[in-house]
């Protein structure tokens, strides 16, 4: 592809601006200045700076956010910030999407991309794909309440008990529910069924792929092949 044409699909502005960028010295292509607009590379892995600012080329952008609480999981939030205020002009501009939502006080693992199959794959309700929550509860866990979380508790709007796929109980008042649906505030609804309120909700893990513990709340980094490998289901 064409390098004007690369800086589009990156989210770099439109591509008589990138070819612009291009003509005016302010683009590195694998760390040599590349002046010609119509250069052709591969995408994937080109290593660009672009005005000053390092940027891995890649036809689909794959990536996981430390969610921190008082973020909106949607593009024109209503009552707190935007999480894609976190994330850098040009991911905005190729209009990465989450992958699910999180509430505006729940934090941690949130993907992001602008593959659209991927989002359709990772919230299939028949791809069965499991997401970790540790909770934090408002009462002491009573053993009671676990088991009426993994055996099923009924939700107002849903005609049949919901079951989570796993429950532990890992402190007096925190627990690690494993679901597997996405329901509207499934854990804090279910919570509630079982006879507790949740007070802190963190999200730390989706299929196989934890949060990366080196990531503050508020930052994110690409997802990386073993991470990719990692929402796949096990063989
Ligand atoms: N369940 C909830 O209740 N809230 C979330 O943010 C995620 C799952």
């Amino acid at each position: 592809m064409t390098l004007d044409r690369i800086l589009q699909s990156q989210g770099f502005g439109t591509r008589r601006y990138c070819g612009d960028l291009v003509a005016a010295g302010l683009v590195e292509v694998n760390g040599e200045l590349c002046e010609d607009p119509g250069a052709r590379f591969e995408v994937d892995g080109l290593q660009l700076t672009v005005d000053g600012e390092a940027w891995l080329a890649c036809t689909k952008a794959y990536l996981m956010l430390h969610k921190p609480a008082g973020y909106e999981c949607s593009q024109r939030p209503r009552h707190h910030e935007s999480v894609y205020n976190l994330l850098p002009v040009p991911l905005r501009q190729r209009e990465v999407q989450a992958v699910g939502r999180l509430d505006h006080d729940t934090t941690g693992l949130l993907l992001l991309t602008d593959d659209g199959q991927f989002i359709h794959a990772q919230t299939s309700p028949k791809r069965k794909v499991p997401k970790f929550y540790e909770v934090t509860t408002a009462e002491p866990v009573t053993e009671a309440q676990a088991e009426a979380l993994r055996t099923g508790v009924k939700l107002d709007d849903e005609p049949a008990p919901i079951a989570a796929e796993g429950c532990e109980i890992t402190g007096e008042r925190s627990l690690r529910l494993t679901l597997i649906q996405g329901k509207y505030h499934q854990v804090k609804r279910m919570v509630a069924a079982a006879g507790n309120h949740v007070s802190g909700l963190h999200r730390s893990a989706i299929g196989r792929l934890q949060l990366d513990p080196a990531l503050a709340p508020g930052e994110w980094r690409w997802l990386t092949a073993e991470d990719l490998a990692a929402l796949k289901p096990a063989d």
